[in-house]
């Protein structure tokens, strides 16, 4: 018998199939009490960083907890200006703020919805300048110093790095990649020849392993990248109430460690990862397979050739977005919307002082993107059902835009 519920994600089956590894754990971090730091987080943090090829991996209590550490190891500081992208999930701007400094937005790439590097060179060279006496970059307007950017390899794929490792490095600025939604992507560097993993391009990484990440914990957890040892020793300062020393406190931290028990975890499922990054992007093939007849009505996700995704997040463009949402959950197909109003537009982010119109192509997007189920697991007959559905939904609007031009023809 054939199920007719297809989920957005499915987090049951994978913990089902791995159930007596991850109870091992549990009775691990029952025997040796090991639940905060010890040697399932210590093995994790080793495992990840070789896995990301990065020389360090910091396991932290949240991707947000890593951004947040990595800006302030950075040397971010109150009311400096950080530059990241209007559609993101609002955690990437909650670090910022938290971190002490002031999000300012540049538009996505229509394509690819990741950072556009012409938008981010025209705030930098139109919008701020360059301290004649300091030698750093300022805003020409607030002179707030700006001091780093955020690109978000969003929905499992890079950002295009060249060009903007190419403007940080000119003006000074600092790099930390938001690659919570980006476990295992790979860009193709043309400066260097050669393909890079998310995580080791900027100065630092975030990731989250929020439990429906590609890789994901049993609750909260995060980890920074770095290839930078002093950074990473900050961030071990950080993450642990500045301490590197037990009661001897440098600086003042946070609590934003790493469970034992989810470490543990993390390290199981991570055995696994490349296989289920590979079944999702088998999967993102199907669904390019399976929708090609349907035409420009869906537009599917671009994966342009320097970018190897992971497809977090299965995003296909529509005019009528919500017809089309209504319709699969009448056919029992989950999906969502990854995000429905861009930061800028946030009634968190009023004081900013943006409007209506400042980000066009995140704005526009916003109205259009819809996440279609993408997991590990997922069935070529399911994916087969979520397509003719996808074919019904064009060819009522096909009809529908046709009767109408037809009834404008007869005016
Ligand atoms: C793009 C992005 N940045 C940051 C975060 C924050 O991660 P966490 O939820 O682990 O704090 C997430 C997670 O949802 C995310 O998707």
């Amino acid at each position: 018998m054939k199920e007719k519920n297809i989920p957005f994600l499915d987090l049951v089956t994978p913990h089902k199939e791995l159930r007596e590894e991850l109870c091992d754990v549990f009775a691990t971090a029952l025997g040796n009490a090991a639940f905060i730091g010890g040697p399932m987080v210590e093995g994790f943090e080793g495992d990840f960083a070789r896995f990301c090829d990065a020389q360090h991996c910091i396991g932290v209590g949240s991707g947000t907890d890593a951004l947040r550490f990595a800006l302030i190891a950075s040397g971010v500081k109150d009311g400096d200006i950080v530059i990241t992208v209007p559609n993101t999930f609002i955690a990437t701007t909650e670090a910022i703020s938290q971190a002490g400094g002031r999000p300012a937005f540049v538009d996505v790439d229509e394509h690819t919805q990741n950072m556009d590097a012409q938008k981010l060179r025209e705030y930098i060279e139109v919008h701020c300048c360059v301290d004649g006496e300091k030698g750093e970059l300022v805003n020409r307007k607030s002179r707030r110093r700006v001091a780093a950017i955020v690109p978000v390899h969003l929905y499992g794929q890079t950002a295009d790095m060249d060009p903007i490792l190419e403007l940080a490095g000119r003006y000074h600025l600092t790099v930390v990649e938001d690659a919570c939604q980006a476990h295992g992507a790979e860009y193709f560097s043309k400066r260097e020849g050669r393909w890079r993993k998310a995580g080791t391009m900027g100065r630092a990484a975030a990731f989250s392993f929020y439990p429906g990440k590609n890789l994901g914990a049993c609750g909260e957890a995060g980890a920074v990248t770095t290839n930078d040892a002093k950074l990473a020793k900050k961030i071990r300062m950080l993450r642990d109430h500045g301490q590197a020393q037990k009661y001897y406190h440098d600086i003042e931290g946070y609590n934003g460690r790493l469970d034992g028990i989810q470490a543990g975890i993390l390290k199981v499922k991570l055995r696994h990862l490349a296989s289920w990054n590979e079944q999702r992007r088998e999967s993102a093939s199907r669904y390019r397979e399976r929708t090609a007849p349907i035409g420009e009505r869906i537009r599917l996700p671009h994966e342009p050739p320097w970018s190897k995704a992971v497809y977090h997040l299965f995003v296909v463009r529509v005019d009528n977005r919500e017809q089309l949402q209504r319709q699969l959950a009448d056919a029992d197909i989950g999906t969502g919307i990854h995000y429905p109003v861009p930061l800028h537009l946030q009634k968190a982010y009023s004081h900013l002082g943006y409007q209506h119109g400042d980000f066009p192509v995140s704005e526009k997007a916003a109205g259009e993107i819809l996440s279609l189920p993408m997991y590990p697991g997922l069935r070529d007959d399911q994916q087969g059902r979520i397509a003719s559905e996808l074919g019904v939904f064009a060819a009522n609007t096909r009809a529908a835009s046709l009767a109408l031009a037809a009834g404008a023809g007869n005016w």
